[in-house]
């Protein structure tokens, strides 16, 4: 209990999947949070999780591939909780291509989100952090920025991008002895909407439940994970128990990069 006590803390794509377990996690252990999605569908039921916590949560419109909506979501947090402890840059898109089929446009609309809406929330929480001295700033990767999978080629990239954006920033804040730490979290496949999106245009003859299977069977543990699974590396990385940790990778994959 209370590993984030007093912290406040920032979500992207907050409305639901990874970043509804997340935000609900960080809320539980003590800190207030606040959620910011491009849309608000779902964002009232990760409110009400949080409030039930005993603890304050917002929600805020934004997108992260806007520069001018990074400074008002940091301005917002600031003037509402008076500081910025922790960013979780989730917010995140797929796009299931092969380097063949995947087009300018689809690429283009990969790396806005993955790695601009990243690049644009570092810079903007190092600037906020800066003056309370000091912060957490955990950025979604995945396995797939460690590892190549054929069907996914701009995915892949902007999430290999993120992880060395990431140490770059850390250890420029290292360096500065600014007290913001940046790490990045290597999910394996999480059993979300997003995952059930992959799986149903993977489905080969619309048979989700064999693709499913075949999904599960890259995972040594023998199944996907869930939300919290990764909730619980952020809570980590979030907290001060993680304070000699920066510039690394936090993998939560079942085994799926160890082979
Ligand atoms: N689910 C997995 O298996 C898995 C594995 C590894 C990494 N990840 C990463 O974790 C993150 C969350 O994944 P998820 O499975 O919860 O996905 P999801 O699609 O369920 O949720 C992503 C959220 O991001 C929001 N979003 C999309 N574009 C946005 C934008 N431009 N501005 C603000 N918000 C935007 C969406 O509205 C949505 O609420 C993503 O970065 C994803 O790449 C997921």
């Amino acid at each position: 209990m209370n590993r984030v006590e007093e912290k406040v803390a920032l979500v992207t794509g907050g409305r639901r999947g990874l970043g509804r377990a997340i935000a609900i996690m960080l809320a539980k252990e003590g800190a207030k949070v606040v959620i910011t999605d491009r849309k608000e569908e779902g964002s009232k039921d990760v409110l009400k999780a949080i409030k039930a916590t005993g603890n304050e949560g917002i929600f805020l419109l934004h997108d992260v591939r806007e520069e001018e909506e990074w400074k008002r979501v940091i301005d917002e947090t600031v003037s509402r909780f008076g500081k910025l402890d922790i960013l979780v840059n989730n917010a995140g898109v797929g796009a299931g291509k092969n380097i063949e089929d995947v087009t300018l446009d689809e690429w283009r609309w990969v790396m806005s989100i993955n790695l601009d809406g990243v690049f644009l929330g570092t810079k903007y929480a190092i600037e906020a952090m800066k003056k309370t001295g000091g912060g957490s700033i955990i950025n979604m990767s995945s396995i797939e920025g460690i590892v190549g999978d054929a069907r996914m080629a701009a995915y892949d990239t902007s999430k290999g991008g993120l992880r060395t954006l990431s140490k770059s920033a850390a250890l420029h804040c290292a360096k500065r002895g600014y007290n913001i730490r940046i790490n990045t979290v290597h999910p394996g496949f999480i059993d979300t909407a997003m995952v059930r999106g992959f799986l149903k245009a993977q489905a080969k003859d619309g048979d989700v439940t064999a693709a499913r299977k075949a999904l599960e069977a890259l995972h040594p543990i023998g199944h996907l994970g869930e939300p919290d699974d990764v909730a619980y590396a952020v809570l980590y990385l979030a907290s001060d128990e993680s304070k000699f940790a920066t510039g690394s990778e936090l993998v939560v994959d079942g085994g799926y990069t160890a082979e």
